[in-house]
């Protein structure tokens, strides 16, 4: 399972790629705003210095919700970084754009997906990666984890090559459980993959070790 991280904060980008467990980075608008970065060229530019920060796959998402104005911006943010996935909205231009960059080898991640038949046309269209939002469906009381378990009993049953990208994580069990229903990538908070760290009774056995070390030396 690879391990994205859902931010565009550089110090915490640096933390998840300094464990050597990261795999890439998931950003979208809201994400950017939050980080105070404002402006085309400003976010053109905070692109750039995530992609020098990992190794991986970096989401960079389009504004426009028109398949000229996507196709515009997609090939804009293809063109900074080799590391850039093209990020596009799950609405009838954004699979006509899905399909325009998968046919040109451009890497796509179709995002705002909230259903099994949103993920078999992303799939269709090609796209690199597919987005579904499991945090914010169980936020309307409708499993997240479900529709995880219907796109992967889909793409399997015809062998779709697009990667299950599990969205909207917020805590380590939506990871565990994500990784038991076999989701490819998850993407989510640095809490989410740092608590994945913690048990107490590893707290517990180290304290020990080190104490019985003391006593022998
Ligand atoms: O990856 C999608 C994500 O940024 C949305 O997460 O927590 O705002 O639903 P959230």
């Amino acid at each position: 399972m690879k391990f994205f991280i859902d931010t565009a904060n550089l110090e915490q980008i640096k933390e998840a790629q300094d464990m050597g467990i990261l795999d890439g980075v998931t950003t979208n608008p809201s994400l950017m705003a939050k980080e105070g970065i404002t402006g085309t060229d400003n976010i053109m530019k905070h692109y750039v210095n995530i992609c020098k920060l990992v190794d991986g796959d970096v989401s960079a998402e389009v504004i426009a919700t028109d398949f000229d104005g996507m196709v515009r911006e997609g090939e804009a943010l293809a063109e900074l970084h080799d590391q850039i996935v093209v990020k596009l909205p799950m609405i009838k231009d954004g699979i006509k754009a899905c399909k325009y960059f998968s046919d040109k080898g451009v890497k796509t991640n179709m995002t705002l997906v909230f259903s099994a038949g949103q993920a078999l046309l992303a799939a269709k269209a090609g796209a690199t990666y597919v987005s579904p939002f499991i945090g914010r469906l169980d936020d309307i009381s409708t499993d997240g984890l479900n529709l995880i378990a219907e796109i992967r009993m889909i793409y399997d049953n015809y062998e779709f090559e697009t990667e299950i990208l599990a969205a909207s994580v917020r805590h380590t069990m939506h990871v565990i459980d994500c990784a038991k229903l076999g989701a490819d990538v998850m993407t989510g908070p640095l809490s989410s993959i740092t608590g994945l760290l913690n048990h107490p009774l590893t707290d517990i056995g180290l304290e020990k070790f080190l104490a019985d070390f003391k006593k022998g030396n």
